[in-house]
């Protein structure tokens, strides 16, 4: 079945004056103020994995670029990861959490079924005035996120938005599953986007794909209407993540390679103007596989797999967040993330920095 392609495209847009309508007359770009990122404290490296499943450091370091990741702990809720991020980013821009008009947080491992982790985390900043919602769309949660909240930016409806992405992955994992358990790690990252006036800097465009029909290969099957938590759910351990993914693996290169080739052509931009290639981090030979399909030099591709593992919605906000404060961003650098996962889904984001 061939991928329906949900949305190509936003740029930012200048619209006709009109009587009373709140829509702007002058450009609107939504503009990253600032960024933030937290990981859980406890490292689990590739040797503790070594004693939990059959497994060994040289295979998963070869096999996916993996050396160790962060695991929250009993009791530790997404929430309580996301805050720090979002304190973080909120600080870096200035912003104060009751300034913000919206809350959009990408994520499959929130708090609770509901209600959303964005109405848990908007009660906890104090976010008074923002509306708040999550967004599910596995491992490009943030992109997704991040799109959605773009659009009300450029359209003028809202002007202060923070845009989250976290995941606990390791409470929904097989711990018996040697082929999933060492593949992801707990994270957040958050953004905060602000209305900025005619400018050329902020998102560009935004490019979002999905394909139900690969959504077996990938999945969580129980604690939804389709199989509600019973005893049988647990201890068949529907609760967990199951994933083929030699499938995913095939797919994943060429459709973030495809998102990068979209917004590029969609923004009238060429590979060699791109600063910095931040992909999501699942596995390393997938990121290289796509800069090769790409043609895009390696050292031009943020990687940091090898700290923190897949963490899902949240590995592109973190990598993102650590190269601005590694300086690897300057001003005027086009800076592309691209991700895939769940759903299937993928899609990417180009911003002027
Ligand atoms: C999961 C993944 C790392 C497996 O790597 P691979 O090279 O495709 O490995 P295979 O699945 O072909 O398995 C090869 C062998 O390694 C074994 N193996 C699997 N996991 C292992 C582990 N953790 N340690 C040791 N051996 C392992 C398999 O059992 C298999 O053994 P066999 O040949 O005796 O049957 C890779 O397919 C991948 O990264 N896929 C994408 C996953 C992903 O990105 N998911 C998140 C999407 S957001």
């Amino acid at each position: 079945m061939p991928p329906t392609i949900i949305k190509v495209v936003n740029k930012t847009s200048v619209r006709e004056p009109q009587m009373g309508s709140r829509w702007p007359t002058h450009r609107l770009s939504a503009i990253i103020a600032g960024t933030g990122a937290h990981v859980p404290a406890r490292v689990m490296t590739n040797a503790d994995l070594e004693k939990i499943v059959d497994t060994s450091d040289a295979w998963i370091t070869e096999r996916t670029g993996m050396k160790e990741r962060h695991i929250a702990a009993a009791g530790e809720t997404a929430s309580d990861v996301a805050m720090v991020a979002c304190e973080k980013a909120l600080a870096e821009s200035k912003v104060k959490a009751e300034e913000l008009d919206l809350i959009v947080v990408g994520t499959v491992t929130g708090d609770m079924p509901f209600p959303s982790t964005a109405c848990v985390l908007q009660e906890r900043l104090g976010a008074s005035r923002a509306a708040a919602f999550d967004v599910s769309a596995g491992c490009t949660g943030f992109i997704y996120a991040l799109s959605v909240a773009q659009q009300f930016v450029a359209n003028g409806v809202y002007r202060t938005v923070l845009v989250v992405g976290v995941e606990l992955m390791s409470k929904v994992t097989d711990w018996t599953d040697r082929s999933t358990c060492v593949l992801f790690g707990d994270g957040a990252g958050a953004a905060v986007l602000k209305a900025g006036k005619d400018t050329d800097t902020g998102i560009l465009g935004t490019y979002l794909a999905a394909n139900g029909h690969g959504g077996q290969h990938l999945y969580m099957p129980a604690g939804g209407s389709r199989h509600p938590a019973s005893v049988e759910t647990v201890q068949q351990r529907m609760h967990t993540c199951k994933m083929n993914g030699n499938a995913v693996f095939k797919v994943a290169v060429r459709n973030m390679a495809d998102a990068v080739k979209h917004l590029l052509q969609e923004t009238g931009l060429g590979i060699d103007d791109l600063a910095l290639l931040i992909p999501h981090q699942a596995n390393l030979r997938i990121i290289e596989a796509t800069a090769k399909l790409l043609k895009f030099p390696s050292e031009r591709v943020f990687v940091n797999i090898a700290k923190y593992g897949n963490t899902s919605s949240a590995t592109t906000i973190i990598a993102l967040d650590e190269a601005r404060k590694a300086g690897l961003v300057h001003p005027g650098d086009n800076v592309m993330l691209v991700a895939f996962g769940a759903g299937l889904t993928w899609g990417g984001v180009l911003i002027r920095f």
